[in-house]
């Protein structure tokens, strides 16, 4: 089917009936249509009281949900007097890089008043996503889930569970987050830490005036629950356990995953899993705590706190207990916040499904090499003051010592219009410009470059990229998000990365694929991913504060030579600056 057709209204307005109502059947998908109203609305945590950008008033934001094959066009109308952008996080995009969403990258953001349509259709992933702001730390209130079903008529690999739970973490700020970035930009300090953590919005009992506020789970024994967990967190990687209950992981970034048991999980802002959480077969004369903290390696400030839910049974009819309030009360117990083993294990464990049905189409040859070395440094403070980061200077992060100047116009437009002047140079250093040692004793100068610079593929390409902490300021784990594609995590360790004895052991039959990657804290991780996807993709940590100092990059993937291999052309309300 041609492009043309299938974008024209009158055809899928006809094409979502028909599929709707007459077609049972498992291929087609049918369109669904969203909107989001953003806007300000006042919410109560920890005792404070505070107005927050959010989405239909709601917080978190509107559940997304959809099947495998679903066209979405979702309407976002801006209703602040600041400019947003909404992505959707993990959403492969085939073709359709004008509604992926970060801000100066792929589109303008939408300014006060106005409205853009984000249209894109789910192909080929099932499992959990999430949507969240894509411009300044906007993302900190607005955010929210995508639920995406395979295909009607098609099976999970796994029993089907009873029911099926969202569960967001995120992080809970007393002050206005986009006042905390502004300051620490100024500043050139660290930002100050989040209050809570929250669990679908509610921090739960452990903070200050927050008993009311506490995510509740409640089940039936003997049954087996979905929970879709999401890390849409600001800062912070994340330990999640459930009281005397195993877990078991079936799916990460919307890819299926061989199922394997843990007590608990690390995820990474950007990552989202699922896992299914049997219950005990009989009632069992208890509460249990659903906890999360954060796991840290860097070396400044955080917010050191736990959130909690409640895992609650609901009441046998026959019951002698006249209130769950008597009944005892189980804790899990969380790794230590700086378990790095805990992290490297739970990573080992991780294997795609690669099945007949889920293969692994991991590249098996490399078109292009990449290394980048990813971690913090240092920028100059303004003529005259001084500033809070190290010796007086500002906190900056970087790849490949680039630290990433956003554009004022956006990069995708500017590439599609052949306008790339003054807006981005093709001249992203494919390794460091001057090789160190990057987990040995940091150089004199940890002063970072700024620029504008992408890596230009051509379609096809198949990519072997290296991501190489740095201790600059500190080794530090980063979470590193593509967008625009999955990838394959094909090796990982500490120190330096080492191609003459790492190479023997990337594993190419099994690998994780997945959207985000924690950067080993001192160490490297290996990825692979073939360049099919037409556009310009940004690639950064998902640490929002290490993408507010540089922590970026894009890649831009030209288009192919076949009608089905072009970037589509952009729509009508796409978003000026
Ligand atoms: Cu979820 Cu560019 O991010």
């Amino acid at each position: 089917m041609g492009a043309s057709l299938l974008s024209s209204p009158a055809f899928l307005v006809f094409f979502s009936f028909f599929a709707l109502c007459l077609l049972p059947g498992p291929v087609l998908g049918i369109t669904r249509h969203y909107k989001f109203d953003i806007k300000l609305h006042n919410v109560t945590r920890l005792c404070h009281t505070k107005s927050i950008v959010s989405v239909n008033g709601q917080f978190p934001g509107p559940r997304i949900v959809a099947r495998e094959g679903d066209q979405l066009l979702i309407k976002v109308v801006n209703h602040l007097s600041n400019n947003i952008s909404i992505h959707w996080h993990g959403i492969r995009q085939l073709r359709s890089g004008w509604a992926d969403g970060p801000a100066y990258v792929t589109q303008c953001p939408i300014q006060t008043g106005q409205s853009y349509v984000y249209n894109f259709t789910i192909v080929g992933q099932r499992g959990t996503l999430f949507w969240h702001a894509h411009i300044s730390w906007l993302r900190a209130t607005v955010y929210g889930p995508i639920v995406i079903l395979p295909k009607r008529g098609v099976p999970y690999p796994f029993a089907k569970p009873y029911k099926e739970v969202p569960i967001t973490f995120g992080e809970w700020f007393n002050a206005d987050p986009e006042a905390v970035i502004s300051q620490a930009l100024r500043r050139g300090g660290g930002p100050n830490v989040s209050d809570a953590y929250t669990i679908n919005g509610l921090p739960g009992p452990l903070y200050n005036c927050s008993a009311k506020d506490t995510f509740k789970l409640k089940v039936r024994p003997g049954k087996t629950y979905l929970l879709r967990l999401i890390n849409a967190a600001l800062n912070n990687e994340l330990f999640f356990s459930v009281a005397n209950h195993t877990l078991t992981v079936v799916d990460f970034d919307a890819i299926y995953v061989k199922p394997f048991e843990t007590e608990t999980l690390l995820i990474t802002p950007g990552q989202t899993t699922n896992v299914l959480l049997k219950t005990k077969p009989s009632y069992p004369s208890a509460t249990f705590f659903m906890t999360a903290r954060p796991y840290v390696t860097g070396q400044g400030t955080f917010d050191n706190s736990t959130v909690a839910g409640i895992l609650e049974y609901e009441l046998p009819p026959d019951s002698f207990h006249s209130s769950i309030k008597m009944l005892p009360l189980f804790k899990p117990i969380l790794p230590a916040l700086n378990d790095t083993s805990f992290a490297t294990n739970f990573a080992n464990k991780l294997r795609s499904l690669a099945s007949a049905q889920y293969p692994a189409n991991v590249p098996q040859k490399v078109d292009k090499h990449f290394f980048f070395a990813v971690g913090l440094g240092t920028s100059p403070c303004q003529q005259n003051r001084t500033c809070q980061g190290p010796n007086g200077t500002k906190m900056a992060a970087s790849v490949n010592n680039v630290s990433f100047a956003m554009p004022t116009t956006a990069l995708l437009q500017a590439h599609f219009l052949g306008q790339s002047n003054g807006v981005y140079t093709p001249d992203f250093p494919s390794n460091p410009i001057i090789p160190f040692n990057y987990t040995g004793t940091t150089p004199n100068n940890t002063m970072v470059s700024n620029g504008t610079k992408v890596v230009v593929l051509p379609f096809n390409t198949s990519v072997e990229l290296v991501m190489q902490d740095t201790s600059i300021l500190g080794a530090e784990s980063h979470p590193l998000h593509l967008h625009g594609f999955n990838f394959f995590v094909v090796g990982q360790g500490f120190g330096n990365f080492d191609p003459k004895k790492d190479l023997a052991n990337f594993n190419l039959v099994d690998p994780i694929e997945r959207n985000t990657v924690g950067v080993p804290s001192g160490g490297w991780v290996a990825i692979r991913f073939l360049a099919d996807n037409p556009g310009v993709w940004l690639m950064h940590c998902h640490l929002e504060v290490h993408t507010s100092w540089g922590l970026k990059m894009a890649w831009i993937v030209l288009d192919g030579k076949l009608p089905n291999q072009k970037l589509l052309p952009p729509p009508a309300d796409l978003p000026k600056c």
